[in-house]
């Protein structure tokens, strides 16, 4: 286990750079990340290199002791590269063309600067490619940023075109998948197809879906020219990583994760809760997650994490650590005394091997002047700093956790496609996908047991319970992946929405849950999406005849082997079945026709996690988070309260130790404001 810290030696004078490097390493920080917009200073007219200063500061850094994450710094082409070339300028859904002046500005899909790429990239590795303090790379820096994922560029029109080509063979079968017979969109020639920029009223969502396909391969492929030219120059002694963005969904995370050693993300608990709140309520009903001004909303920062394992189902690096006060959310509260050290074992709890601050110091000019970093602007140490300084005598613990696998035997799925899809068409405006993954995210978090979210093609196997809350777009390797785990005795839950699209994004001509009413055993008859004031009365006969009020949406089913949970109570579905449970193999399948409210979710949960043989790791007060890692004979349980009152945990086992004191812990714990416990088991 590392900490780290992101460092612009570029942005101080060089007298400076040994101070800071002692004053990291006295702080306990082991890792320092290095250059990823500094191409202009690089490179700072074309052909002509200076690798001078950078030389320099690797080896003020390298001498006491520091590693180096050198990062490619392609996120920045400078301006002489702009002026030369205007063609690698992207081109937004209106038509504009971008300008210098901020980051992101270039297209994927240029050749161009994909050349510049190659020279720039090439350069830096082998300068750089056998240096000893090198330890790895991080490419670019936050593909798809700043509304960055997708380009409407001459560029991006011809290889949009190629890529259809690819995916489709015949003209005639891109036409039928994507029903262009409607409002006379046929095309006869690919050189017709444009992307869905400025249509008039809406483009054909098969289309636009397609355009997201698209976009985000034109980043897998470009990072994979990258990949391919620092793997040929480090003999694989140096890792390549990117830093993702968490819940930001414009890239399909799984397929860009593919060909990287492991990923990297960017993690500001308090600018993600701005930026996502509204997907925890709903109009009507649903809060936040209980918790302190100032710490973010642990299931938002929790989801994003999980998500952040999930994409190579392994532990990760957080490459951008909030360390302070940010500049970009709403309100950038300035975290107390502690929070950053939470945040860090928040991290740790949900499967980072190395957690790296963003940044050293804070910079007195430009557009990220108001964030801080774990010095002040005048170089002094701020809050942060004190953080990790007092997190030196936690690292053995740290490194003891290294490399140890979260252990969650809940699983929940979640997919790019369906994702575009349903928020392309929610049908109802408050149907949001990612608000219905948080839905039943929160209800588990608030039972006290970890989750492991997952793509729906993967190997199920592992785990105990399986959550779908909208499989929206089903082929038939889902279908059977899902028949698989719940013949062999898994239990599944699938909601609203799920089985009702081909993965060419049409309706399915069969009836509803199209490839997956074998296993619900029942079909969906009518679907109501409900506004905002109108609820349909529902009882639980499985949860003893419990009433819940539905809203947002709600389907009527039709059992065909199923047995019936639920029916509706009124409304104008009144007495018709509305979740059923069907048993296949030594599993089981339960389609939920409703959308939960908190409510809901929380009773049905109630009811199946013990059926499905899932223990909650402790049973914790609103605002505590448990996550559990467990190798080499030991099990790890992380508590951490994220409210502004003390909370309590009661554990379901006994015979934990507290990993910092080696003291015995009693099976019920109480934890201060913003306190984290750290169990061995
Ligand atoms: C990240 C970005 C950094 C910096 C930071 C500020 O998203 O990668 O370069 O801008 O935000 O919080
Ligand atoms: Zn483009």
């Amino acid at each position: 286990m590392s900490l780290g810290l992101d460092y612009y030696p570029e942005h101080w004078p060089e007298m400076r750079w040994a101070t800071d490097a002692c004053l990291m390493r006295d702080a306990g920080l082991q890792v320092v990340r290095l250059a990823e917009f500094a191409w202009a200073k690089i490179e700072p007219a074309e052909g002509e290199f200076d690798w001078n200063w950078l030389d320099r500061a690797v080896e003020t850094l390298a001498e006491v002791g520091l590693q180096v994450v050198l990062c490619t710094p392609t996120a920045a082409p400078p301006a002489w590269l702009t002026r030369n070339d205007p063609d690698i300028l992207p081109v937004d859904a209106q038509g504009r063309r971008h300008s210098f002046g901020g980051r992101r500005h270039y297209c994927a899909n240029s050749p161009i600067y994909r050349e510049h790429t190659r020279r720039i990239v090439g350069a830096m590795a082998t300068r750089y490619g056998q240096h000893p303090s090198v330890i790895g790379w991080q490419i670019d820096n936050e593909f798809g940023g700043g509304q960055t994922a997708r380009c409407y560029c001459h560029n991006c029109v011809a290889a949009f075109r190629n890529w259809l080509q690819r995916r489709y063979g015949h003209l005639d079968a891109m036409n039928d998948a994507w029903g262009t017979v409607f409002w006379s969109q046929t095309y006869d020639d690919w050189t017709q197809i444009e992307p869905p920029g400025l249509t008039g009223e809406k483009p054909n969502p098969s289309h636009v879906l397609d355009y997201y396909r698209f976009s985000s391969d034109s980043w897998v492929d470009y990072q994979q020219i990258q990949i391919d030219i620092l793997r040929a120059r480090t003999n694989g002694a140096q890792f390549v990583t990117t830093n993702l963005m968490g819940l930001f969904s414009d890239l399909d995370y799984y397929k860009l994760a593919a060909s990287l050693d492991f990923v990297s993300w960017d993690n500001y608990p308090t600018g993600q809760t701005d930026r996502w709140r509204d997907m925890l309520s709903s109009p009507g009903f649903a809060t936040e997650t209980v918790h302190a001004y100032d710490v973010g909303d642990p299931t938002i920062t929790g989801l994003a994490h999980d998500l952040m394992r999930a994409v190579k189902d392994k532990s990760f690096w957080v490459m951008e650590q909030q360390p302070g006060h940010i500049n970009w959310g709403d309100y950038n509260p300035a975290p107390r005394p502690g929070v950053v050290r939470l945040w860090t074992w928040e991290a740790i709890a949900h499967g980072a091997d190395t957690v790296v601050y963003f940044r050293w110091r804070a910079c007195p000019y430009a557009q990220e002047q108001y964030h801080s970093g774990l010095l002040r602007h005048d170089g002094e140490p701020a809050q942060g700093l004190r953080d990790v300084q007092a997190m030196r005598r936690e690292q053995a613990v740290m490194a003891a956790i290294q490399g140890t696998p979260v252990c969650a035997e809940v699983a929940l799925l979640h997919s790019y496609d369906d994702l575009w899809a349903i928020d392309l068409q929610p049908h109802n405006r408050d149907l949001s996908y990612l608000r219905h993954l948080f839905t039943y995210y929160r209800a588990l978090q608030l039972a006290g047991v970890p989750v492991d979210v997952a793509p729906p093609t993967c190997d199920l196997s592992r785990y105990k319970l399986v959550i779908a809350p909208t499989l929206h777009l089903v082929d038939e390797t889902i279908a059977e992946n899902l028949h698989r785990y719940v013949e062999q005795g898994g239990h599944l839950v699938l909601s609203v929405r799920s089985g009702f699209k081909t993965t060419s994004n049409r309706v399915v001509d069969t009836a509803l849950p199209g490839l997956l009413a074998d296993l619900v055993g029942a079909t969906v008859e009518e679907w109501h999406s409900l506004p905002p004031g109108a609820t349909y009365p529902l009882e639980m006969s499985a949860l003893s005849g419990q009433p819940f009020a539905v809203r947002i949406w709600a389907e009527a089913l039709k059992p065909v082997n199923a047995q019936v949970l639920a029916h509706f109570i009124g409304g104008p579905l009144e007495g018709r079945p509305a979740a059923t449970l069907n048993c296949i193999g030594r599993g089981e399948v339960i389609y939920l026709g409703v959308w939960a409210d908190d409510a809901l979710a929380g009773a049905l949960l109630a009811w199946l996690l013990p059926r499905a043989g899932v223990e909650p790791v402790a049973t914790v007060s609103p605002g505590v988070k448990v996550m559990c890692r467990v190798g080499d004979g030991h099990e790890f349980v992380f508590l951490l309260n994220f409210s502004d009152v003390v909370a309590t945990a009661k554990l379901s086992r006994i015979g934990y130790t507290d990993a910092l004191t080696a003291e015995p812990v009693a099976q019920e714990l109480w934890l201060g404001p913003r306190e984290v416990r750290i169990l061995r088991g």
